[in-house]
Parts: C-alpha cells; structure tokens; sequence
C-alpha cells in the first residue's frame, strides 16, 4: 500500500510516499481502507519537530518510528477486523481521530476499536467527514468542555477562517453566543457566513485597541497572548489558546486561584464522545464543512507547503481514493 511517511523532522520536502505492506488487525483492532484524510497545522507542527518540548512524545532527534506516518483524520470502510471487535464490522463505513498514533496518510490504516471514531452518516462524502473531526471536536472541546459557552456570552474567535475556527464560529453562534471572527478580509464573508455577528480584519486593526470587552476569547491560531488580551476580556473573562504548552498550563492553574480573568487550556485528545455530537450535526446537514482544496496523496508536500503558509481556509483534503477527489 501506498503512504506518506518521514524519518527526519523538517521542511515538506522530507515526506515521501513510500510502498509498506498492508497491516493486519490484531485481536481488538479495526482494519480500515482509508478514503480521505487531511492535512492540518498540528501535523506541520510535528513534521518540524515544534514546539521543542513536543519532541518527549514526538522523538528527540528524530520522529519515533511508530510516529513517522503522518495522517490526524480520515474517512474510509472497516475492511476487517481482528477477534474480539465488537464496535464495527467489515462494510461499515467510519471516520475518526488517530490521535498521537497518527498513520491516516495511507491507504490502510490498524486502529485499536477504542480508537476515536464514529459510523459515517450515509450520505456524507469521505472527503467531507474527513475534514469534519478534528477542527471540529477541538472547538467544542474548547468552547463547550473549557468554557461552556451560552446564549448571551460576546465569544471571540481568533483564526475564524482556519479549521479550528471556521467550526468554532458555527457552534458558538450554535450556542448562543454572539460571535466576533478574527481573519483577514478576504475571509470576512466567509466567517459572517458560518455565523459571526462581526468580523475584524486583522491586517487592519488588532481586535485588543478596539475598546470591546469578550466574556470568552478563543484564540484557535496561537497569535495572540494572555497578557495583550486581557485587557479585551470582562471581569470573569476567561482565554483559551490552542496553542498549549508549559507557558498556558502555568498560567490556567494560577488564574484558577484568583476570582478574576482565567487562562483555560488542555488537549483534546478522546475524540469518542465529541465524534457522536459531531456525527449528528452532519446528518443533520447542520455543520459546514469548508474545505479549501483537494489533492491526491501524490501531492502531500505541496498540500504541507501550503497549510504551513498559514493561510488556508477551512480544511486542506487529501483524498486516497478515486471517490474523495
Ligand atoms: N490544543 C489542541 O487540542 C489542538 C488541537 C488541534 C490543533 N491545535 C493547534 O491549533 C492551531 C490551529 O490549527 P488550524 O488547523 O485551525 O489552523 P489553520 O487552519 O492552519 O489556520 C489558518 C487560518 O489562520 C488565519 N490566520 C493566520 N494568521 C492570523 C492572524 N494573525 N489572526 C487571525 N487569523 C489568522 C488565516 O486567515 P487569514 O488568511 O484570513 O489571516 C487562515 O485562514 C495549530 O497550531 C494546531 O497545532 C491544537
């Protein structure tokens, strides 16, 4: 089978699609033909070897061997499955989460059935629920587990144009909220679109000099700070970054002492119970799914390229199978 694998961390270039022998499931674990996957900011982050204090899970001076194929979400069918699987069966179409075992970047991918996925709602196209999961599942993570977010709460949205933010403006305006998208002006309709009340434009103004004060600011690109937001926060504000690390841990558990402006930070890591809600709202045709582009996994270091620009809108596809291009 076909995959896209790395042994140094770096720029794009050091992915290669190479040729591995199909895996077979062990007892517990779930076969899969994947369909689509994607390429997200996390996984440039990874392929670099970013942030350092990453390279404990990642591999220290190079990416683990078990890490070295890359691929965070997919689409595809159940093609078998070992002894004792009980969650799905061979035919069952599915989409879902590795996680830090990684590995959708391929035509097969071994899943334990514990693994974080769900049935595919008929009729949604891979390409679709592939790009469905992990933006998705982070944003709900983040605004209804971190901050549970409710009708009335002014919401800020930092990145509302990227993955993570184009799913947290639909499900804050889904809560109640009143959104405010942070991105630039070429992406302005597109955020209004998905549900923002306002938009700043932040190649013309910084959402912090505004004089405008949030009861939750998400930051879903990691541009911004604590301590230049704070003033943008109301008195039981509270922040929250994707980008997480010692910095945000530190701060969250001394804000938590005070009564005052909070850090709130963490890793959505079990998709599980996330990838129910989020298998429902597409079902219900009630999420929307922006996908930037699509490509064969021949082109996975210019789909890298691009993602790394910064600049994508939405979700960046790779489809594995005639049917997600
Ligand atoms: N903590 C967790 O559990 C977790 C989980 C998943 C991902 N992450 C992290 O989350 C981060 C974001 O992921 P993503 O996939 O959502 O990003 P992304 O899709 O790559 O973000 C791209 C978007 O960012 C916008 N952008 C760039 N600079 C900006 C700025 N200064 N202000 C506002 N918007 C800006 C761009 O819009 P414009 O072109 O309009 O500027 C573009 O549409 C990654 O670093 C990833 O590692 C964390």
């Amino acid at each position: 089978m076909k995959a896209a694998e790395y042994t140094r961390f770096g720029p794009p270039e050091v992915l290669e699609v190479v040729d591995r022998p199909r895996p077979t499931p062990r007892s517990g674990e779930v076969l899969i033909r994947v369909h689509a996957t994607t390429v997200t900011a996390a996984e440039c982050h990874m392929r670099r070897g970013r942030p350092l204090w990453g390279r404990v899970i990642l591999g220290f001076l190079r990416p683990r061997r078990r890490m070295r194929r890359l691929g965070l979400e997919f689409a595809g069918q159940v093609v078998e499955v070992g002894s004792d699987v009980t969650r799905c069966a061979p035919g069952d179409e599915v989409f879902g989460f590795t996680g830090f075992r990684l590995g959708a970047a391929a035509e097969y991918l071994c899943l334990p059935q514990s693994a974080s996925f769900a049935p595919k709602p008929a009729g949604v196209p891979f390409a679709r629920a592939a790009a469905a999961v992990d933006g998705s599942t982070t944003a709900l993570y983040f605004l209804q587990g971190k901050a549970h977010v409710r009708a009335g709460q002014r919401v800020l949205v930092v990145g509302a144009s990227g993955s993570i933010g184009t799913y947290a403006v639909q499900l804050a305006h889904r809560f109640g909220a009143e959104v405010t998208g942070v991105c630039s002006g070429r992406n302005a309709d597109l955020v209004r679109s998905l549900g923002a009340d306002h938009v700043v434009d932040h190649t013309r103004e910084d959402f912090t000099t505004t004089g405008e004060r949030y009861d939750v600011i998400f930051d879903t690109v990691g541009r911004s700070s604590f301590a230049r937001s704070r003033g943008s926060l109301t008195e039981r504000g509270c922040y929250m970054s994707t980008a997480t690390g010692p910095v945000s841990t530190v701060l969250s558990l001394v804000t938590r002492l005070g009564r005052g402006r909070r850090v709130l930070s963490g890793m959505s890591v079990d998709k599980n119970a996330s990838m129910a809600f989020v298998a429902g709202l597409l079902a219900d045709d009630a999420l929307e799914v922006v996908i930037d582009r699509t490509v064969p996994l021949a082109d996975i270091v210019a789909a890298h390229q691009y993602v790394e620009s910064g600049r994508k809108r939405g979700n960046v596809v790779v489809g594995i199978t005639p049917d997600a291009l």
